[in-house]
């Protein structure tokens, strides 16, 4: 995108989450060059060249936030907060996936706004009312016809995969009540540098947003962030709490102490971004150093947990099936078909990792805890996970 100064690049990639049938595997695959850039003045961290949304989001996504424990659990969490703390009447989720959040309220008080038809569906069918349209003027002012103004706007990895950040905050304003609350929540581009999760940049992940960067695009639309919360979610998040500039709500001190702790990490200058790309090619040395040691011992490895950002991966690490015999997953829309990219085999998970596997490489790894957890037979029997962050390890 203009005006952003590339500081890595990730090479040929595929769409992250275009999951290949085997007809697909006889078709040649649309790749990208993916390349990462700073805006120095506005502080955004943005993939060069986005592709359009109605690539991306239609009515064949397989992404389903109900898919793991830790998420639901977040969002039963969250949903208590809200009530207890602002009470709101109306509220407006932007990328309601399956229905995970506005699940926890009544069915009059919640409308979700979810682009990828196949899976607003699933939140249809039971009964919550939803709209099968991307986040833009149009859905905002038919959102205003239909629904009047709302008290709350709840959107999670949503925003940053929408390119146009002014329409996205210029539709907020539109449907928001002048004293109401906009609750954002994205990886953080701070963990993101710290622990080395490269993996966070596809194509679906325009901008992996800092707080410096979010301010600066908010100050522009009179809106501003009064808290944040750090979260453990996908492997480090931000909820930003935002509200429009004339409220008279207090800011809380978690705004300056996370504005500080980022601009003592660097996120504003140039060479901390350069530094991170040289960490991630070390990154990628490592790690397929481990995959090549291990299949030179006749080892078998599995995949666990197909991820968009398991694409960027594997695809940028070369890592393939000479490496991984196939993978397993929740995910029904994923099962028996092929990682993008590198045609993995994707099987369904039977509830336990087959006795013949020795190593498992695990692609959701921002789901480590869960996943240890659930496969504790197959620690106890000798079997070791891989992990590329914060450093490619063998756990
Ligand atoms: P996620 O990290 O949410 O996706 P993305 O990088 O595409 O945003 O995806 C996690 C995937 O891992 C999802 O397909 C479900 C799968 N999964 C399992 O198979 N087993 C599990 O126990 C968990 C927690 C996730």
């Amino acid at each position: 995108m203009k005006k952003y100064i590339n500081f890595l690049d990730l090479g040929l990639q595929p769409l992250a989450n275009n999951y290949l049938t085997k007809k697909d595997l006889k078709k040649k695959e649309k790749k990208y060059r993916l390349k990462v850039g700073i805006n120095l003045i506005t502080k955004l961290v943005a993939i060069n060249k986005p592709l359009s949304s109605k690539i991306m989001f239609n009515n064949k996504y397989p992404y389903r936030s109900s898919m793991s424990k830790t998420m639901i659990k977040s969002f039963v969490e969250l949903s208590k907060l809200i009530n207890k703390k602002f009470n709101p009447k109306k509220i407006l989720e932007i990328g309601s996936n399956d229905g995970s959040f506005i699940k926890n309220f009544s069915k009059k008080k919640v409308t979700g706004i979810e682009p990828c038809a196949n899976v607003e569906k699933i939140t249809k069918k039971m009964g919550f009312k939803t709209y099968a349209n991307y986040w833009n003027l149009k859905t905002a002012k038919k959102i205003l016809r239909k629904n009047g103004k709302v008290d709350l706007i709840y959107s999670a990895n949503t925003i940053s995969h929408i390119k146009n950040l002014d329409e996205v905050f210029e539709s907020i304003n539109i449907v928001l009540n002048n004293n109401g609350i906009l609750i954002i929540e994205d990886p953080s581009l701070l963990e993101c540098l710290k622990k080395n999760t490269y993996d966070q940049f596809y194509n679906e992940h325009i901008y992996v947003f800092s707080l410096i960067g979010i301010e600066s695009i908010l100050k522009k639309h009179n809106l501003e962030i009064f808290h944040i919360q750090n979260l453990k979610i996908h492997g480090g998040s931000n909820r930003y709490f935002i509200k429009k500039i004339f409220d008279k709500r207090k800011i809380n001190i978690s705004v300056e102490v996370n504005r500080n702790k980022e601009i003592k990490y660097g996120l504003e200058k140039l060479a901390t971004y350069k530094q991170f790309a040289k960490r991630v090619i070390t990154s990628k040395k490592v790690l397929r150093n481990i995959f090549n040691y291990i299949n030179s011992k006749n080892k078998k490895i599995i995949g666990y947990g197909v991820t968009a950002k398991s694409t960027t991966i594997l695809n940028y690490c070369k890592i393939g099936k000479r490496l991984i015999s196939y993978f397993i997953d929740t995910t029904k829309d994923k099962q028996n078909k092929y990682t993008p990219g590198t045609k993995i085999p994707i099987l369904k998970y039977l509830g336990f990792i087959e006795k013949d596997v020795d190593f498992v490489f695990l692609g959701a790894w921002n789901f480590q805890e869960e996943i240890f957890n659930k496969e504790k037979k197959f620690i106890k029997r000798g079997g070791k996970f891989i992990i590329h962050t914060p450093k490619p390890k063998i756990l």
